[in-house]
């Protein structure tokens, strides 16, 4: 059952991807999209893009930065972050545009990085949880943390909670935007959290990460319903990016030419920071701009999700946050 269940989930996956996330998939829902949706300007709004210096994320922080945003690019290359934020200054004429250097697969400079942004006081309009990896070793960090598990989903539980009181300060306009993946319909939540099986596969620790990020989503808007900070999570679909071109180049390859570009994979982030609240749900799941289903038909995944306080309250313990 289990395995039948495992297969058809790839299997169901695999034909909603090439027929809904590739680029033709863009170009069919786009006919629905409101071209008024995104005619609206973000002067005042502080904004933090993770992430920021290539595909996605870039493509995202453009798309604040040209609407007047003041837009914090979270890179862990200074170098990168750098030659992005020059190229930025440059196509949007933004000067509220900065580079916060931080290896997000360290939980210490996570925690760096908010205890100096908050100390500013100011208050976080948008936090946008984009960046990403998929390794397909298994890697190590420094702090004993399995890589994919340290910037998939660590990062992203510590800065998430870190900036909280930030994003209070903007309340009720207040949101959180995590970049998951459609890849996460493959997989329930599991308990295991850093792949202690043997024969460690690295697409399914990035699935299994890209859930968690789902059912967090879910679970904050729960947590902070009465806070004003609004929680989504979403889906880019298939984009060409480095990532890709790095992580996965057979699919790369084999899509050539069908794959989204990296604005028609921030679309949906840029439109979810643009919305007014009161047309989102707290804790949904996005793609091309309306809700998408969190599980697939008869894939045996939504149950799952009632493990998730327990994930957190062993997020909390492995990231050494105390609240
Ligand atoms: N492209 C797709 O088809 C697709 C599909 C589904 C979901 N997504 C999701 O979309 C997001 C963006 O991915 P992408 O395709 O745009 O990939 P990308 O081009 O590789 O961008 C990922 C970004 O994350 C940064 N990053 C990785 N590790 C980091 C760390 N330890 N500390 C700080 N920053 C780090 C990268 O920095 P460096 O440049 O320094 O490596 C880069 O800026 C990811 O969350 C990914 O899972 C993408």
């Amino acid at each position: 059952m289990f395995l039948l269940q495992k297969a058809w989930r790839t299997a169901a996956f695999g034909v909603y991807g090439f027929t809904q996330f590739t680029k033709s998939g863009f170009q069919e829902h786009s006919k629905r999209f409101k071209p008024e949706d995104m005619q609206i300007q973000m002067q005042g709004k502080n904004c933090i893009v993770t992430g920021a210096n290539s595909g996605i994320g870039y493509a995202t922080a453009e798309g604040l930065a040209s609407r007047g945003a003041t837009v914090h690019m979270v890179c862990r290359s200074k170098e990168r972050g750098e030659a992005a934020l020059l190229k930025l200054q440059s196509t949007t004429n933004n000067p509220n545009i900065h580079l916060e250097v931080c290896d997000l697969s360290s939980i210490t400079e996570v925690k760096a990085f908010a205890s100096k942004f908050t100390s500013e006081h100011k208050p976080l309009h948008v936090l946008i949880n984009n960046a990403g990896i998929l390794e397909h070793n298994r890697v190590t960090t420094a702090e004993g943390l399995e890589l994919n598990f340290a910037v998939n989903v660590a990062a992203t539980y510590a800065m998430t909670e870190l900036m909280m009181p930030l994003l209070e300060k903007a309340a009720p306009d207040a949101r959180v935007i995590t970049v998951s993946s459609g890849g996460m319909y493959t997989t329930p939540l599991t308990r295991d959290l850093q792949y202690s099986e043997r024969n460690f596969d690295g697409t399914v620790q990035y699935a299994r990460n890209k859930r968690i990020q789902v059912a967090l989503t879910e679970k904050w808007a729960e947590t902070y319903g009465d806070k004003g900070v609004g929680f989504y999570s979403m889906h880019p679909g298939w984009a060409e990016t480095p990532g890709v071109a790095k992580s996965l180049p057979s699919l790369s390859e084999k899509l050539s030419g069908k794959l989204r570009t990296s604005e028609e994979g921030a679309d949906t982030i840029v439109w979810l920071a643009l919305q007014p609240k009161e047309k989102l749900v707290s804790g949904a799941f996005y793609f091309d701009r309306e809700q998408a289903p969190k599980h697939l038909a008869f894939a045996g995944t939504a149950s799952s999700h009632s493990l998730i306080g327990e994930v957190a309250d062993r997020l909390r313990s492995l990231c050494r946050l105390s609240f």
